[in-house]
């Protein structure tokens, strides 16, 4: 074996996860440049030589008894630099902004129990990792820990930058949390569309370092593909367009790697990095449009009463149907489907104020089924459609099964007044004959009989 082939045999096996890897020239043990040992001696790692993706990134950071990566930069010198969290990570989650919380101390990591941890503490986490806010924090929800021993309790008041910059206090330790009682984090999206009217269309930022930014992609760019992840991870449909948008001016921008949101990885896992970019993007979804509303307005006794869903009306009332939509765009109509399981018909008016009023006088049964309010609108030279929930309308001969009981129980009222008043007035007669008779409660009595019975 020659000594070029030796050389590449020992450069292919030093490229493997076993690496000796060590972070030099940060501000503090977690951070800096990534140098690998090769051959004896410690050399940078060249950005081109590295796999920049979440689990690479990750697995340095393990490696390194460091908690959850939190960014990669590339150095003057086309080194990657890293930064991964000291002494908080997030594990067992579906991202890297989810999980269990686990905390180092004395070189050894464990859960934290749910009942030391409050919404400050998790922010200071959240912040600490690089994601958005938390939304969620709960225990027992990122598998089954152990109990959480030697359990310290948070105070934070929000705006640390490191959860172990929190005051602490040491709580009775073993025993006082049982399992299930870990903390489980999920810190919110960090990121997001702007600059539009809904939160599905607009240009894609990123929180990093507590800053929002426009996010480019590093020797690639946003095709429909890539657009499509975006939508998803918006919960915003599928694409619809990515176009450059028209303002160029340097800024800064947070750069990521294209495979970070592509094979099914989750755009969360991104790790951005600073730089200046020329170019913005402007994202359109499929989700663009809100729901619309559908309210049933009836007047038979005068008054208006808007219900949302499972609404029931007097035979022959005059009513109407009302859809509206939340101020997004202007103009666009208003399409009223009406369904029965064996008819379905539509009419369609356009939205005047963000909404539309469908008439309909003498409600009868063949106007009982299923009502759905549809906004249609063309904007950025495309047509969207946004369906509201279905609207249960049934037309009774009679009032409401409500209405029928309280007059039930008025009449039987009634009924029962009246003869208690007979029986005192049998008694009455019994002791005192006829003319001491009360008019006053009998005549009242017989009234109230009469008009109930009318009803
Ligand atoms: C990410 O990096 C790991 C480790 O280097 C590698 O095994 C994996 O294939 C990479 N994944 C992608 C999607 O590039
Ligand atoms: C840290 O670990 C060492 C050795 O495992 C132990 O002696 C020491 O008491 C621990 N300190 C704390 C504060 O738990
Ligand atoms: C319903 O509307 C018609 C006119 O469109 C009116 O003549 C009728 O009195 C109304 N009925 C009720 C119950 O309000
Ligand atoms: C739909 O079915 C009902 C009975 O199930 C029937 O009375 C009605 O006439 C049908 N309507 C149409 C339009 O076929
Ligand atoms: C609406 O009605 C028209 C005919 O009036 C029909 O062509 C169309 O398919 C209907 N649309 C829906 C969604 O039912
Ligand atoms: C639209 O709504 C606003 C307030 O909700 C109202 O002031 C205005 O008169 C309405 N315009 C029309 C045309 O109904």
């Amino acid at each position: 074996m020659d000594q070029t082939a030796l050389m590449l045999l020992l450069c292919l096996c030093s490229s493997a996860l076993s690496d000796e890897l060590r972070l030099v020239a940060g501000r503090r043990r977690c951070v800096g440049r990534l140098e690998k040992k090769d051959l004896g001696d410690w050399k940078p790692v060249e950005y081109w030589n590295w796999d920049w993706n979440f689990t690479s990134a990750a697995g340095a950071c393990r490696q390194l008894h460091c908690g959850s990566v939190v960014s990669l930069q590339i150095d003057e010198n086309y080194n990657v630099e890293i930064v991964c969290s000291d002494s908080v990570r997030l594990v067992q989650g579906t991202n890297r902004c989810s999980g269990r919380l686990e905390v180092k101390t004395n070189q050894s990591w464990s859960s934290v129990c749910e009942k030391d941890f409050d919404l400050r503490d998790a922010k200071v986490v959240c912040r600490e990792i690089g994601c958005g806010p938390p939304s969620v924090h709960q225990g027992a929800f990122y598998g089954e820990a152990e109990a959480p021993v030697g359990s310290r309790k948070f105070l934070c008041e929000g705006s640390e930058s490191a959860l172990l910059n929190c005051i602490r206090i040491k709580t009775s330790g073993r025993n006082s949390c049982s399992p299930g009682q870990a903390v489980g984090l999920t810190c919110s999206d960090n990121f997001r569309l702007v600059g539009e009217a809904s939160r599905c269309a607009g240009r894609l930022e990123m929180l990093h370092q507590e800053e929002w930014r426009p996010v480019a992609v590093m020797y690639s760019y946003w095709d429909m593909n890539s657009a499509a992840a975006v939508c998803a991870a918006l919960d915003c449909g599928s694409a619809v367009s990515v176009r450059n948008s028209e303002e160029d001016s340097e800024r800064p921008v947070w750069w990521i790697w294209s495979h970070c949101f592509q094979s099914g990885s989750e755009l969360k896992n991104c790790l951005p990095y600073d730089g200046n970019n020329y170019q913005s993007h402007e994202f359109i979804c499929s989700g663009l449009l809100v729901e619309p509303l559908i309210f049933l307005s009836s007047s038979t006794d005068g008054v208006s009463t808007g219900r949302k869903q499972g609404s029931e009306l007097l035979i022959g009332s005059n009513f109407s149907i009302i859809c509206s939509i939340r101020p997004q765009y202007e103009g666009g109509s208003f399409q009223l489907i009406f369904s029965t399981s064996n008819y379905t018909q539509n009419q369609t008016l356009p939205a005047v104020n963000h909404s539309a009023l469908f008439l309909f006088s003498a409600a009868g049964h063949a106007h009982q089924g299923t009502y759905r309010c549809v906004y249609h609108v063309y904007v950025f030279s495309y047509n969207f459609s946004s369906i509201s929930q279905p609207l249960n309308l049934t037309v009774s001969v009679s009032a409401s099964p409500t209405a029928l009981i309280i007059r039930l129980v008025v009449v039987l009222l009634g009924l029962l007044g009246s003869v208690l008043v007979l029986y005192f007035k049998a008694r009455r007669n019994q002791k005192s004959g006829p003319e001491n008779n009360h008019h006053d409660e009998g005549s009242r009595a017989e009234g109230s009989l009469e008009e109930e019975t009318a009803v």
